[in-house]
C-alpha cells in the first residue's frame, strides 16, 4: 500500500493589489515524503506555504490535510486546526522561555508530565538534551535551528511547512544542520513541504521537487527527474549552469559546434536551443578526435574541476554567424585534470545531460 497523501493542494489561486501572485498551483505531499517547492525569488513559495498554513485565503482553490478540505469554497479551518508546524526564516524561538519550555508551548493538549517526556524526547533526538535548561541566547544558530525542529515536531502534526529555514546558517553549518534535518524529518512520518530557491539544497533535502515560476508549476518530480529531463529551458538553467547553443533542426537532428544532436520531436527547420551541462563535455587527449577547443583557464572548486574553454574557429564555423572571439564553454569534471592551460584538445559530447528545446 502506498503511502497516504497527507497534503493536497489543487488549484490554488491568489493576488496581491489585483496582480496575480499564484496561478493554478496543485501538487500534493505523501505521509513521510519531503517535498520542496523551488523557484526564484518572488515566484509565490512563501505565499503557497501561507494559504497551506491558513494565516491567508486564497482567492480560489482547494487545500486537503489528511483527507480533509481545510480550505476550500466558503470554508477556512483555522491554523491551529490543521495539525500543522511552521518554521520560518527565522525560526525565532521565544527569548524568555528556556529550551524545554520552547519545545512544551506548542504541547497544551497534554498533561504536564506527558509534555516534559515529549519535549526531552525531541530534543534527545535532535541532540539538545545538554541545553534543555537553557536559554535561546546562548545558544549557537545551529543549536536554536534545531530546538526550532524539536518545538516543530514535538505535536506530531500531519505537515511540518519550512520556509528557507537554512539560510540564516553559514555554509559549512548548513550542510550539517540539512542533512540532520532531513533525517529526522524523514523518520518524524511528517508530510514535509519545504520552501527554497536553492537548487542544489532543494535536490539534496527532497524526495521530490516542485519547481515554480511565476506562480505557476513548471514541473513536478524526483531531483534526479527535474535535473536530467528538465521540462523546459527555464527549469534546466535554474538547476545548474548549462551551455547554450542555438540551431536549426534537419532531418531529426541539430548540429553544434561540438557535433550532431537528436532532437526527437522536432519538424525540419525548427530553430532550437541546445543546452548542455558542462559535465556533459569530454575533454579529449591530445590528438584526438572531435570539435578542438583552447583551454583558458582551469579552476579546482572542490569536488570538481571547471575548465574554460574556447572553441576553436573551425568549430565556429558549423554554428551560424561565429561570435568573433569565439565561443566560450565551460566544462566541468571529477576530480582534477591532466590538461594545462592554453593547450588544444577535442572535445566530445555524452549524450545524456544535453537538451534540446524550442528557441525562446
Ligand atoms: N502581503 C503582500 N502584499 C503584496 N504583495 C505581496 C505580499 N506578499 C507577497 N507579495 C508578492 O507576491 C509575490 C510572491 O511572493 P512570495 O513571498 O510568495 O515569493 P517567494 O517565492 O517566497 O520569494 P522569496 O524567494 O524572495 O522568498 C511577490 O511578487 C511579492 O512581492
Ligand atoms: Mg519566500
Amino acid at each position: 500500500m502506498s503511502a497516504p497523501i497527507l497534503l493536497e493542494v489543487e488549484d490554488l489561486e491568489h493576488g496581491y493589489d489585483g496582480e496575480t501572485v499564484l496561478d493554478g498551483v496543485s501538487f500534493a505531499v505523501d505521509a513521510g515524503e519531503i517535498v520542496c517547492l523551488l523557484g526564484p525569488s518572488g515566484c509565490g513559495k512563501t505565499t503557497t506555504l501561507r494559504l497551506v498554513a491558513g494565516l491567508e485565503r486564497p482567492a480560489g482553490g482547494r487545500v486537503a490535510i489528511a483527507g480533509e478540505t481545510v480550505t476550500g469554497p466558503g470554508l477556512t479551518v483555522p491554523p491551529e486546526q490543521r495539525r500543522v508546524s511552521m518554521m520560518f526564516q527565522d525560526y525565532a524561538l521565544f527569548p524568555h522561555l528556556r529550551v524545554r519550555d520552547n519545545v512544551t508551548f506548542g504541547l497544551s493538549r497534554l498533561a504536564g508530565r506527558e509534555q516534559r517526556r515529549r519535549a526531552d524526547e525531541l530534543l534527545d533526538k535532535v541532540g539538545m538534551s545538554a541545553y534543555a535548561g537553557a536559554y535561546p541566547h546562548v545558544l549557537s544558530g545551529g543549536q536554536q535551528q534545531r530546538v526550532a525542529l524539536a518545538r516543530a515536531l514535538a505535536p506530531e502534526p500531519y505537515l511540518v511547512l519550512l520556509d528557507e529555514p537554512f539560510s540564516g546558517l553559514d555554509p559549512e553549518l548548513r550542510g550539517r544542520v540539512r542533512d540532520d534535518s532531513m533525517h529526522l524529518l524523514k523518520t518524524s512520518g511528517a508530510a514535509t513541504l519545504f520552501v527554497t530557491h536553492n537548487a542544489e539544497e532543494a535536490m539534496m533535502m527532497a524526495d521530490r521537487v516542485v519547481v515554480m515560476q511565476a506562480g505557476r508549476v513548471v514541473q513536478n518530480g524526483t531531483p534526479e527527474e527535474i535535473y536530467c529531463e528538465p521540462a523546459g529551458p527555464f527549469v534546466a538553467t535554474f538547476l545548474g549552469e548549462v551551455n547554450r547553443f542555438d540551431g536549426l533542426v534537419a532531418g531529426g537532428r541539430v548540429e553544434t559546434p561540438l557535433g550532431s544532436v537528436a532532437a526527437p520531436g522536432f519538424v525540419d527547420g525548427s530553430a532550437v536551443q541546445v543546452l548542455v551541462r558542462p559535465e556533459a563535455i569530454r575533454i579529449g587527449e591530445p590528438g584526438g578526435a572531435g570539435a578542438e577547443a583552447r583551454i583558458e583557464a582551469i579552476r579546482m572548486v572542490g569536488r570538481s574541476t571547471l575548465v574554460h574553454l574556447t572553441l576553436a574557429a573551425a568549430a565556429r564555423g558549423v554554428y551560424g554567424p561565429a561570435a568573433p572571439e569565439g565561443i566560450h564553454l565551460h566544462v566541468r569534471s571529477p576530480g582534477r585534470i591532466d590538461a594545462g592551460e592554453g593547450e588544444v584538445r577535442q572535445l566530445s559530447l555524452d549524450g545524456e545531460q544535453v537538451f534540446v528545446f524550442p528557441r525562446d
